[in-house]
C-alpha cells in the first residue's frame, strides 16, 4: 500500500517527510514524491525507483518550506511514471493532492472534467480529486469545504490528503471508507498526518484516528475535526505505547484482529500493478510463460495446505469459470505421495502464504520432477516456494503475524481471480466487455470488504452467546463451500471448539444426525443458482431443532425468515462474493476466541510456518 505524510510546524518540512516515507517503505512503493509550500511558493518533485532517487532529487534541487506532503505510490492506475507519481496537481498548479485508495468512479469523473475545460496530465485516478478541489475553489468554496465537495462525488474507499497554495498553512487530510487510514500526530507548535502510525510515532505518541468520513484541517495551531457533511467533531486524542509489538499492533488488541482489518488495504495491494482499467486488461509480469504455452494448457493442478488448500478450492471455480481450464486441488501432502498424472502442457500452482511449508515445496518438487512448469502465489518475499517456482505471483499482502490465517487468504483469491482473468484473455475465452466488467468488480471491491469490516455487526452479540457450545456445523454450496470450511478452521483453529465445514448438500448423508440446539449451523447462502438449496438445507436444520446463523444478504428476506441470526454481507458478484463471505467467520472465530480466553495470535499446538512433514 502507498504510505502517506504530511507535516506542518516550524522546521522543515521535506527532510521529516522523506524520513517518514522511508519509515512506510516496507509497505512496498515504486515512485515517490512531494510536495512543499514555502516563500517560493508551491514545489513539487517526484521521482519514479527508490526513495534515494527522491533524496537525490531533492538535494540536486532543494525545496524549502514548513509545510508539506509525500507520498509513495505504488501503481494500480496509470504505469509507473513520474507524470504518474503522486502529488497530483490541478490545472493551474495550486492544488495538489495525494490518495490512497481506489477511486471507483474515476472515468465518468474524468470524462465530466475533461468536458468542462481540465486537463488531466497523468492516468491516475487520483488526478481527477486535484481538478474538482480546483473547481470548488474557483467556485469560491474555502479549502475545507471544496475538499468536502469533492470526496462526496468520490466512489470507492480513499484516504486524501490535500494541500493549496491558497491556504499556505493548512493541510486538509480526509477518509472516506474502510480502504486507508489516516492518522493525525500530535505536537506542540507542529503536527504529522500519515496513512500508518510508523510515520510519526518518533515524534509524538498523541494521535487522532480519523473513521471513515471524517476528515481533519491541520494547521500550527492544532487541528480541527469535522464530518464530510461539514458538521464539527470532537476526537479523542489516544496514546500510544512505546514498546514496539503494541506500537506494531497499533490500535488493535491482537495481529489477527489488525490483519482482519487490514483487508480493504491488502487486497488494493494485491491488484496493483497488475490491472490496466482503462484497456480492461490484467498484466502479470515477470511470468516466464509465453501466450502460446498458456493457451496450450491441458489442466492446472494446485497444491496448497491448510487456508491456502480452501483459498485454492475457491481459485479452482475462478479459473475454471473464466479461462475454462480444468483445476484439480490438492493438500501438499496428499500429492506428493501419491504419484499424481502431470502431463508436459499441464502448471502446478503452489499457494503458500509463508512459501516455507515443507508439504507444499515437497509437492512443488514432485511437479518440477515430473516436468510440470510451476508458478507459486506468495506472500512471503523471496521464501523457498518463490525461489523454486519458474514464476511468482505476490500477495503484497505485508506480514501476517497471527497464527490463524486471515488477510493472505483473501489476497490468495484476488490473486487467483487475477490469474483467472489472465489466463481467460491469453486463452480466448474472454472478451473485453466481459474482463471490464470483471475488473470493476474488482475495483469495488476493498470498498465493500471495508463496509463489511465498518463495524463488527452481530459477531461480538453471536460470540457471546454461543462461545460455550461444543461443535460446530459450516454449510456452503457451490463457491461458498471451500468458505464454509475455511469458517470452520479459523473457529477450531483459535477457539478449540470442534468445527466441521461440509457442502450443504451432503448434510443429510451423515452431519444430520448430529443437529440438536447445541450445535450452531452457520450457513452461508449466496445470491446465486443454489440459493434456494441452501434454503432448503437451513429448512432442514430448522426441522431437527437446530440453531441457524446464515451469512446472507441482508435484503434477502427469506432468509432472515428462516434463520434464527443473519449476519449481512452486500450482495455481490459470485465469483468475488467469498471475498466478502469469509469476513464474518474470521469475525466470528476471533471474538468467541477472545471471550474463551484463547491466545488468539499464537494458538496451542499451531505454527505460522509448517516446516516438518
Ligand atoms: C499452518 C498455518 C495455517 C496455514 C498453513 C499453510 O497450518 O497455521 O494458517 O494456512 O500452515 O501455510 P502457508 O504458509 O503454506 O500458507
Amino acid at each position: 500500500m502507498c504510505g502517506i505524510v504530511g507535516y506542518v510546524g516550524s522546521r522543515q518540512a521535506a527532510p521529516i517527510v522523506v524520513n517518514g516515507l522511508n519509515r512506510l517503505a516496507y509497505r512496498g512503493y515504486d515512485s515517490a514524491g512531494l510536495a512543499v509550500i514555502g516563500e517560493q511558493g508551491l514545489a513539487l518533485r517526484r521521482s519514479v525507483g527508490k526513495l534515494e532517487n527522491l533524496s537525490r532529487l531533492l538535494e540536486s534541487n532543494p525545496v524549502f518550506g514548513s509545510i508539506g506532503i509525500g507520498h509513495t505510490r505504488w501503481a494500480t492506475h496509470g504505469s509507473v511514471t513520474e507524470t504518474n507519481t503522486h502529488p497530483h496537481i490541478d490545472c493551474a498548479g495550486q492544488v495538489v493532492v495525494i490518495q490512497n485508495g481506489i477511486v471507483e468512479n474515476y472515468l465518468e469523473l474524468k470524462q465530466a472534467l475533461v468536458a468542462e475545460g481540465h486537463t488531466f496530465r497523468s492516468q491516475t485516478d487520483t488526478e481527477v480529486i486535484a481538478h474538482l478541489v480546483e473547481k470548488y475553489l474557483c467556485g469560491g468554496a474555502d479549502l475545507a469545504t471544496a475538499v468536502r465537495h469533492a470526496l462526496a462525488l468520490l466512489r470507492g474507499a480513499n484516504a486524501v490528503v490535500v494541500l493549496a497554495t491558497r491556504y499556505p498553512d493548512q493541510i486538509v487530510a480526509a477518509r472516506l471508507g474502510n480502504a486507508g487510514g489516516v492518522t493525525v500526530g500530535l505536537g506542540d507548535g507542529e503536527i504529522w498526518v500519515a496513512s500508518d502510525l510508523p510515520a510519526i510515532l518518533e515524534h509524538t505518541q498523541r494521535v487522532v484516528f480519523l473513521e471513515d468520513r471524517e476528515m481533519a484541517v491541520l494547521s500550527r495551531d492544532g487541528a480541527q475535526y469535522l464530518r464530510l457533511d461539514g458538521t464539527p467533531l470532537a476526537k479523542k486524542i489516544e496514546t500510544i505505547a512505546w514498546d514496539p509489538v503494541a506500537a506494531a499492533r497499533g490500535r488493535y488488541k491482537h495481529f489477527m484482529q489488525k490483519e482482519i482489518y487490514e483487508q480493504p488495504r491488502s487486497l488494493i495491494d494485491a491488484l496493483r500493478g497488475r490491472v490496466d482499467f482503462e484497456a480492461a486488461e490484467v498484466r502479470l509480469e515477470g511470468l516466464p510463460f509465453h501466450p502460446d504455452q498458456l493457451r496450450g494448457l491441458g489442466r492446472i493442478h494446485t497444491v496448497a495446505c491448510g487456508t491456502a488448500w480452501h483459498a485454492g478450492l475457491l481459485g479452482k471455480y475462478m479459473i475454471e469459470s473464466l479461462a475454462r481450464l480444468p483445476v484439480e486441488v490438492d493438500y501438499g501432502s496428499e500429492f506428493r505421495y501419491r504419484d499424481p498424472l502431470i502431463q508436459a502442457n499441464d502448471l502446478v500452482l503452489a499457494i503458500s502464504q509463508s512459501g516455507e511449508t515443507v508439504d507444499t515445496l515437497a509437492a512443488m518438487e514432485e511437479a518440477r520432477r515430473k516436468g510440470a512448469p510451476t508458478l507459486a502465489i506468495v506472500n512471503a518475499v523471496g521464501s523457498q516456494a518463490a525461489r523454486l517456482a519458474d514464476g511468482v505471483i505476490y500477495l503484497h499482502a505485508g506480514p501476517e503475524i497471527g497464527v490463524a490465517s486471515t488477510k493472505a487468504f483473501t489476497s490468495m483469491l484476488v490473486a487467483q481471480y487475477l490469474l483467472a482473468i489472465y489466463l481467460g484473455q491469453t486463452r480466448g475465452t474472454l472478451g473485453l466487455a466481459e474482463r471490464r466488467r470483471l475488473l470493476q468488480q474488482l475495483a469495488e471491491l476493498p470498498n465493500l470488504v471495508g463496509q463489511v469490516l465498518a463495524d463488527d455487526g452481530p459477531c461480538p452479540e453471536l460470540a457471546e452467546r454461543y462461545q460455550h457450545c461444543r461443535d460446530f456445523l459450516f454449510l456452503g454450496r457451490g463457491i461458498n463451500y471451500p468458505v464454509a470450511l475455511e469458517g470452520a478452521l479459523k473457529l477450531k483453529e483459535i477457539s478449540y471448539i470442534h468445527a466441521e465445514g461440509y457442502p450443504a448438500g451432503e448434510m443429510k448423508h451423515g452431519p444430520i444426525a448430529l443437529i440438536d440446539a447445541q450445535m450452531p449451523v452457520v450457513a452461508i447462502v449466496g445470491r446465486d443458482h443454489v440459493r434456494e438449496k441452501m434454503l432448503s438445507n437451513i429448512e432442514q436444520v430448522k426441522a431437527r431443532g437446530g440453531v441457524v446463523i446464515a451469512v446472507a444478504d441482508g435484503e434477502d428476506a427469506e432468509v432472515a425468515a428462516k434463520a434464527d441470526h443473519v449476519v449481512p454481507v452486500p450482495q455481490f458478484s459470485p465469483l468475488l462474493a467469498p471475498v466478502l463471505n469469509v469476513l464474518p467467520l474470521q469475525l466470528l472465530a476471533y471474538h468467541v476466541a477472545v471471550r474463551r480466553g484463547c491466545d488468539v495470535d499464537q494458538p496451542r499446538n499451531l505454527a505460522k510456518s509448517v516446516t516438518v512433514e
